[in-house]
């Protein structure tokens, strides 16, 4: 005979069925599959072990076996639910959906490319083209061409980086150099084409100077050159002055002092009153109320003729700057290593974001 029908022995599933609420997911699945896994599940074997019974029992044992095995599918449904969404709730915990957004840097203008542009934008507006030459230069264009007699103290060892020394004993305007100024530009330029030039050339220079508050081996210029028929000093002056008060400030005072360089009869250099003190005189202009920031002159007429320009017909103006310390007297920066120091809390801070 069989056993009789014992609803203790359902008394194991519903100690699994109380447990469901506390399965994670991976042991919820096994025990979903355990009980009412089509094959081999509890209650599957169960169910088919009714099939033996007496019709009474069966009626019994089976009403009870049905209703365990929806509340086994309920409680697994209700956990799976509870489980899912913890998931869910996790993942978001930790996210403050009202807080910022953390903001890209686009990065920043360097505060001389600032005031390069600048310049080379306003001398656009003025009909001048812009034209580059090579850093690595000869002799010929850095200086000979430029009418620096040949034992100019320039061109000494100690004054200049030359890019070759074991060819210190090749010809004089030979040898390689890295070159001390932009002005070798104007002879390429002239060389180039025939006139009328009206060019700016900015450029990195290089001097054997160590780093100083107001000196670097490496730096920038703009240099500029105007070659036509009847060109005069006063164009040099009218253009200049033009310059620096769109540069500075249309109330800008300049002014032109005598000056010498070998490449240029008459040479000036051009001052503007001092911006921080209006002319008072402060420490920046070391008390004269103004401050240098070129020079200029007509260009010399062997640097013409050297050129094959006839300086009868052809006359021109020329100038040179230095960006940097452009960028110093209009920031206020009292050591030209604050540009080359990578202090982004300096370099950061005078716009050209974006331009
Ligand atoms: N080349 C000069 C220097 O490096 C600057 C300069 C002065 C350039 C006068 C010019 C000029 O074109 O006319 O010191």
């Amino acid at each position: 005979m069989s056993e009789s029908p014992d609803h203790s022995s359902l008394a194991p599933l519903r100690a699994r069925l109380a447990a469901i609420p506390t399965l994670d997911a991976e042991a919820l699945e096994a025990e979903a599959v355990a009980l009412l896994g089509r094959k081999q599940g509890e209650l599957t074997m169960r169910l088919k072990g009714l099939a033996a019974l007496p019709i009474e029992e069966k009626r019994a044992m089976g009403g009870a076996l049905n209703v365990l095995k929806n509340e086994l599918e309920a409680a697994v449904e209700a956990r799976r639910a509870e489980l899912a969404q913890a998931t869910s709730a996790n993942a978001n915990r930790d996210v403050d959906f009202s807080m910022p957004g953390r903001a890209q840097w686009p990065g920043t203008l360097h505060p001389v490319t600032v005031v390069v542009d600048e310049i080379v934008e306003i001398f656009r507006g003025l009909g001048f083209a812009v034209a580059l030459g090579p850093e690595a230069e000869d002799e010929q264009h850095n200086f000979i061409a430029l009418n620096f007699p040949p034992d100019h103290p320039a061109m000494d060892m100690h004054d200049t980086l030359y890019l070759d020394p074991e060819g210190a004993s090749r010809p004089v305007g030979e040898r390689m150099l890295l070159r001390t100024h932009t002005s070798p530009v104007q002879i390429r330029v002239m060389r180039d084409g025939p006139p009328p030039y009206r060019v700016v050339i900015p450029g990195t220079v290089y001097r054997n100077d160590a780093f100083d508050p107001s000196h670097a081996p490496a730096f920038s210029q703009i240099e500029g050159l105007a070659v036509d028929e009847g060109i005069t000093f006063v164009d040099l002056k009218a253009t200049l002055t033009h310059f620096a008060q769109r540069f500075l400030g249309a109330d800008t005072r300049v002014r032109f002092r005598p000056s010498f360089f070998p490449f240029t009869e008459p040479s000036a250099e051009m001052d503007v009153g001092c911006r921080l003190c209006d002319g008072a005189g402060c420490a920046a202009c070391k008390g004269t109320g103004w401050m240098e920031i070129l020079g200029c002159g007509m260009v010399h007429e062997n640097v013409l003729r050297d050129a094959g320009l006839d300086p009868e017909r052809w006359t021109g103006f020329a100038f040179g700057m230095g960006p940097q310390r452009i960028a110093m007297q209009r920031y206020g920066l009292h050591d030209i290593r604050l540009l080359y120091g990578g202090d982004m809390r300096v370099l950061t801070q005078f716009g050209g974001v974006g331009r």
